[in-house]
């Protein structure tokens, strides 16, 4: 004798789990059933807004290829991605605050030498980007390294030019004895995430900027200490208070400080304006 109806159904399915399933997955999947159900219930969902919603996440996977992760641009509009990112790395006073990947990570760049410029023929103004990286406790941090990569001073990133791929605006520094880094790049432009798949539709569903504040990815690392995921942005920027992601936290803003030609702070001589960025970086003690 079955007896569903909207008020017996959601515990008829967590119970089809048996006891065999591992705890975790029936935490997991009990919740995931639960709340989609409340959801439904909630809004009354119709069969055509339901039927809606499976269009919308089979164009999602259909719009998925090697270089485009349309499910992960999904999750970072929706806020999740910053959600998960702020769960699982709670802020440590005065720690490097974590933030989004982004579609745009390329693995394994080389290690360049300290001060270089990882930015040679790309648009944008010249920046140095500079800082002492400590621990918590403000021991510097010698030998840690920051992965970086960025767009140009327009807004692209070097994966989305058309063509052979020619690595720009990425690299890998160490910092030295002291714990210093520096290098030369440019100040990365707003942007616009992808729109021109299903999450673009729901961005204008929804009424939504698609646009990122310019930013400067990096992950930095150092032994025995946690690995960090994140971006520095430029202060100026008009979209830091309506990142498309969420990626944006205050601690992670920095002034960009604009200086006419001249000779930089390390030396160097240019011939146009150039910004600088001086930016502590502090991780926790694994
Ligand atoms: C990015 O910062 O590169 C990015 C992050 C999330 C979605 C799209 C782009
Ligand atoms: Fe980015």
């Amino acid at each position: 004798m079955s007896d569903l109806n909207v008020h017996t159904l959601t515990d008829a399915v967590i119970a089809r789990m048996t006891d065999k399933v591992e705890p975790r997955t029936r935490q997991l999947m009990s919740a995931l059933i639960r709340h989609l159900h409340a959801f439904a219930t909630e809004v009354s969902l119709t069969e055509a807004e339901w039927f809606a919603a499976i269009d919308f996440l089979t164009r999602t996977g259909k719009n998925c290829t090697d270089t485009r992760q349309e499910f992960i641009l999904l999750s970072d509009v929706l806020g999740l991605s910053s959600l998960v990112i702020a769960t699982n790395h709670p802020v440590a006073a005065g720690s490097l605050e974590s933030s989004v990947l982004g579609p745009f990570y390329l693995p394994e760049m080389p290690e360049l030498p300290l001060g270089s410029d990882l930015a040679v023929g790309v648009a944008g103004t010249p920046t140095l980007y500079q800082g002492l990286v400590t621990d918590t406790d403000g021991t510097p941090l010698a030998g840690a390294t920051l992965d970086i990569w960025s767009s140009d001073g327009e807004g692209w990133y070097d994966v989305q030019k058309p063509g052979p791929l020619k690595p720009a605006a990425r690299g890998r520094i160490r910092t030295g004895a002291d714990g210093r880094y520096a290098f030369w790049s440019i100040k990365p432009a707003d942007y616009p995430v992808p729109t021109d798949g299903p999450v673009g539709e729901l961005l204008r569903a929804m009424d939504r900027d698609s646009m990122r504040p310019g930013h400067l990815h990096f992950i930095a690392s150092a032994p025995g200490c946690e690995t960090v995921t994140t971006q520095i942005f430029a202060s100026d920027s008009p979209e830091l208070r309506r990142d498309a992601v969420f990626g944006v936290s205050d601690g992670l803003i920095a002034p960009f400080v604009s200086h006419a030609a001249g000779t930089a702070p390390d030396g160097r001589v240019l011939s146009t304006p150039f910004c600088t960025v001086d930016y502590a970086i502090r991780l926790r003690r694994a």
